[in-house]
């Protein structure tokens, strides 16, 4: 059994996703995918779960009585199939605290941006290299880190930059700082894998 047994959450195009897939399929992350949740029914992560035979399916907050069944499904699916990890990957909606507070340690999310600059509620997507190219930054990057209860906040686990050329558009920054993530978050699963992060007083420290 690989030794990591990750639940994924993906909302949209779900390239990261892909891009795990791929490092799985390489031996480069030692890592089964036991299920990919989204609150999309139209998240390109699904379809390609779904062609891989992964277990996939939609949980959406809307399609709940109320929040504790919301909750208790969404924990009784990860348990189900055997999810011991969680990796966010372009999940637009923010994890139930509860689900949160049970994966401490064990649950990860990439962003867009050198955190803690340019991260926090609202701060996705395009509105994230907007603000970075409006700010005039020569430098923007990834950063993956352990989620904790607020937006964009959990110790940083890993960061790459990339320079930003000055005739750079907010799409050219989102192209190159994409190339950079699907590095970075398969070789950041991969210290989890071999259990190598330690967590100190909010900073990581990677054996
Ligand atoms: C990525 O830029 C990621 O950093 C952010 O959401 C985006 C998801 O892209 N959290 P994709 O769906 O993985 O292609």
């Amino acid at each position: 059994m690989a030794r990591l047994q990750m639940g994924v959450f993906a909302s949209g195009r779900g390239s990261n996703f892909l891009s795990i897939l791929n490092a799985i399929d390489e031996r480069r992350l030692d890592a089964d995918i036991r299920i990919l949740i989204s609150n999309n029914p139209e998240a390109g992560a699904l379809n390609s779960a779904r062609g891989r035979n992964i277990p996939a399916g939609v949980i959406n907050r809307a399609d709940f009585p109320d929040r504790e069944t919301f909750v208790r499904e969404m924990f009784s699916v990860l348990r189900n199939h055997g999810a011991d990890f969680i990796a966010l990957a372009g999940y637009m909606k923010k994890i139930p605290d509860e689900v949160i507070h049970a994966f401490a340690g064990r649950i990860i999310n990439i962003h867009p941006a050198l955190l803690p600059a340019f991260g926090g509620k609202g701060m996705y997507g395009r509105f994230v290299h907007e603000a970075v190219v409006r700010a005039g930054c020569k430098v923007s990057g990834a950063t993956v880190h352990l989620v904790d209860d607020q937006y964009d906040h959990g110790p940083i686990v890993a960061q790459r930059a990339i320079p930003i050329p000055d005739t750079d558009t907010p799409e050219d920054v989102a192209a190159r700082v994409l190339r950079v993530e699907h590095q970075i978050y398969p070789e950041t699963l991969q210290l989890f894998a071999e259990d190598k992060v330690r967590v100190r007083n909010g900073r990581t420290y990677i054996r």
